[in-house]
């Protein structure tokens, strides 16, 4: 199929309904990973159907470049400049990240943070674990923004699955030979077509002697390969993707609790009333909700659990309804979850997918295919997804 074909609206529907059709059958009991790409929400609001029946062309198109794939260079791009510029500087980007505007709390987590990865410049290493949408990234965009001076060159890391790690590695040798040209081992390696060769030459590079203070982050490590279990073939081993020497710092966030590396931090949900309040506030645009006893039940009722908070508000944000009106629609979601999903058995699985489904519900009777692309999205790594790709 030619890229740039655009498929026409009522196929590109009944496509998309037979696609969506497919990986449900095929996928039946598997978690969606949720992520921040349920934020979108917010954004399909205000997409119009038009625009939406464009999307499938963009799919088609995006599928053939698929394995050449360059994210877009937009927005976001911090510079070291206070680091520093000695031959291994490269400039911060934060373009792939979904960075929130407000963040809130969690001042002894950077704390513990900064402690454990102070260094001489041996290898330092920590982990952040803790449950989907508990603040694991956010946390992680925090310390980098805040210490993005510290380090020559910061590098961020998508190991949810081995392609992904590959193609995260294709773009840091891109960042890296950007500004730094003369690169040896890098500047003779295809990029496009070499990714194993792309991931030795990087690792080689940031083993050189005196390069030793990048950061690297590697986010959504949640498919550990573990000691004696070799069963899971889609299970990554981080341990191929690290370089050799010991230097440098590494930050690893995963779902998992069993990964073993350097400093472990479980991130838990946010305990004081107040900062679920702001996420609920920022999030809806309204204010001075501490006044109000339904915002208040509702934070109560959300438990600190901060993708849970920035869901529900963004919905309010989007609709025009009170507190306690979205607190009855949340306790009437919370009970047909019961029975149309028994098998949710934690209480914050519960909570999360309680505010989603409010949201879906919304999405679904405004625009039909809104909600089919959104059900497709929801097979995606929330990295392979866009704004441009509409
Ligand atoms: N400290 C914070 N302040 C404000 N909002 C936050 C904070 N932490 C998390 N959030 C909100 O919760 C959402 C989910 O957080 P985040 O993506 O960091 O979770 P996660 O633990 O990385 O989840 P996953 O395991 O799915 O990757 C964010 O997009 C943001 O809206
Ligand atoms: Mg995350």
């Amino acid at each position: 199929m030619d890229p740039n074909t655009t498929v026409c609206a009522p196929n590109a529907t009944i496509s998309l309904a037979v696609i969506v059709a497919l990986l449900e059958a095929n996928n039946q009991g598997k978690h969606f990973s949720y992520s921040s790409k349920i934020e979108l929400f917010a954004l399909f609001f205000s997409i119009e159907l038009k625009e939406l029946e464009a999307c499938f062309g963009g799919f088609a198109h995006y599928y053939l470049r698929k394995q050449n794939i360059r994210m877009s260079d937009h927005g976001n791009t911090l510079t070291s400049a206070s680091a520093n510029r000695d031959d291994f500087s490269v400039t911060f980007s934060l373009s792939d990240v979904f960075d929130i505007e407000h963040f809130v709390a969690r001042e002894p987590e950077l704390e513990e943070m900064c402690k454990a990865l102070s260094s001489d410049g041996s290898r330092q290493a920590v982990v952040l674990h803790g449950l989907g949408g508990i603040g694991k990234t956010q946390l992680t965009v925090a310390y980098a923004k805040r210490h993005r001076n510290s380090y020559s060159a910061i590098f961020w890391l998508n190991i949810n699955d081995e392609d992904s790690v590959k193609q995260s590695f294709a773009k840091m040798a891109r960042q890296i030979l950007r500004e730094r040209p003369t690169a040896a081992r890098l500047s003779s390696v295809d990029l496009s077509e070499d990714l194993d060769g792309v991931v030795d030459a990087v690792k080689s590079w940031l083993s050189l002697p005196n390069n030793t203070r990048w950061l690297a982050i590697y986010d959504n490590y949640d498919n550990p390969k573990l000691p004696g279990h070799d069963t899971d073939l889609t299970a990554v081993d981080i341990r191929i993707f690290l370089p050799e020497s010991y230097q440098g710092s590494v930050i690893v966030t995963t779902r998992s609790s069993q990964v073993e590396m350097g400093h472990k931090i479980k991130l838990r949900k946010l305990e004081g009333l107040q900062d679920g309040l702001r996420i609920l506030s920022n999030a809806s645009r309204r204010q001075k909700l501490a006044n109000d006893p339904d915002a208040v039940k509702l934070a109560q009722e959300l438990d600190g659990l901060p993708l849970a908070l920035a869901t529900a508000g963004a919905y309010l944000h989007q609709v025009m309804m009170s507190f306690s009106d979205y607190l009855r629609l949340y306790k009437e979601s919370w009970s047909r979850l019961q029975v149309t999903s028994p098998n949710l058995s934690s209480y914050e699985d519960r909570t999360l997918y309680s505010t989603w489904q409010i949201s879906y519900e919304h999405v679904e009777q405004q625009n039909s295919l809104s909600a089919m692309l959104l059900r497709l999205w929801a097979y995606f790594d929330n990295y392979d997804l866009w704004l441009e790709l509409l």
